[in-house]
């Protein structure tokens, strides 16, 4: 679960890298380049297979962890003080993790699947490529409630990395009295800082 988390991890801070291209200020040409290497690229296909796998093994990971965690205890605590001994991020990580698989799909079918099947898409101005940049300019735009959509998932996802930064540290044993608190304050300014960088695109889109 731990290894698959910190992989999903690099690929956000990878596409966000990626997507903050969008503000470059030249018209969406560099980001255009870009989404068009990440389809068109053999090594990107490889790329997105371990990704998918990524994707599958976690979700399977954490319905095994729940199911193994049902067995063990099949009976609720008669005193358990929830809200004392864990916090409202680790005890909602089903929730917060459906939330965001729920926008993944929407996020996916968006820009993934139109980019490649929609038909009306432009092509890049001097280039052979659609234009990713238009496609993202007008969802965000003229189906604003996508834009809307997408800041409420990125609070969700600012949620389920609050826990799971610190939590795949620790389970794979990284528990030290110098780094630990590091590793805390790194994952708390990880889930406010990428989903905020995240949220900023269809902010910007909207609004400007
Ligand atoms: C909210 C801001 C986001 C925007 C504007 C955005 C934009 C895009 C765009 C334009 C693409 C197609 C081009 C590319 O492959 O880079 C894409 C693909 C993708 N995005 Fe996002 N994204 C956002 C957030 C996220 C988040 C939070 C996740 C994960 C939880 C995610 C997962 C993916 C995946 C898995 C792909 C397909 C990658 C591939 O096939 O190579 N995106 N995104």
């Amino acid at each position: 679960m731990s290894l698959t988390g910190l992989f999903l991890i690099s690929f956000l801070m990878v596409h966000l890298v990626g997507n903050l291209l969008v503000f470059k200020g030249d018209n969406g040409a560099m980001f255009n380049a870009y989404a068009h290497f990440m389809s068109t690229a053999g090594i990107i296909r490889i790329a997105e297979i371990i990704l998918v796998l990524g994707f599958v093994l976690h979700i399977y990971s954490a319905w095994k962890l729940t199911q193994y965690n049902k067995q063990t205890r099949p009976q609720d605590y008669i005193c358990n003080r929830a809200d004392v001994n864990s916090t409202w991020f680790s005890r909602n990580m089903g929730l917060t993790g459906s939330m965001v698989l729920i926008f993944l799909v929407t996020h996916l079918h968006n820009f993934w699947y139109r980019y490649k099947f929609q038909a009306e898409i432009p092509q890049a101005a001097g280039t052979d490529y659609n234009d990713m940049y238009w496609l993202v300019q007008t969802v965000f735009q003229q189906e604003w409630w996508f834009a809307i959509l997408y800041v409420v998932a990125m609070v969700f996802l600012g949620f389920h990395l609050a826990h799971a930064f610190e939590s795949a540290f620790q389970t794979l044993g990284i528990n030290h009295k110098k780094y630990t608190p590091l590793i805390q304050i790194l994952g708390v300014l990880f889930a406010i800082v990428v989903p905020l960088s995240f949220a900023a695109m269809p902010l910007y889109f909207l609004i400007f």
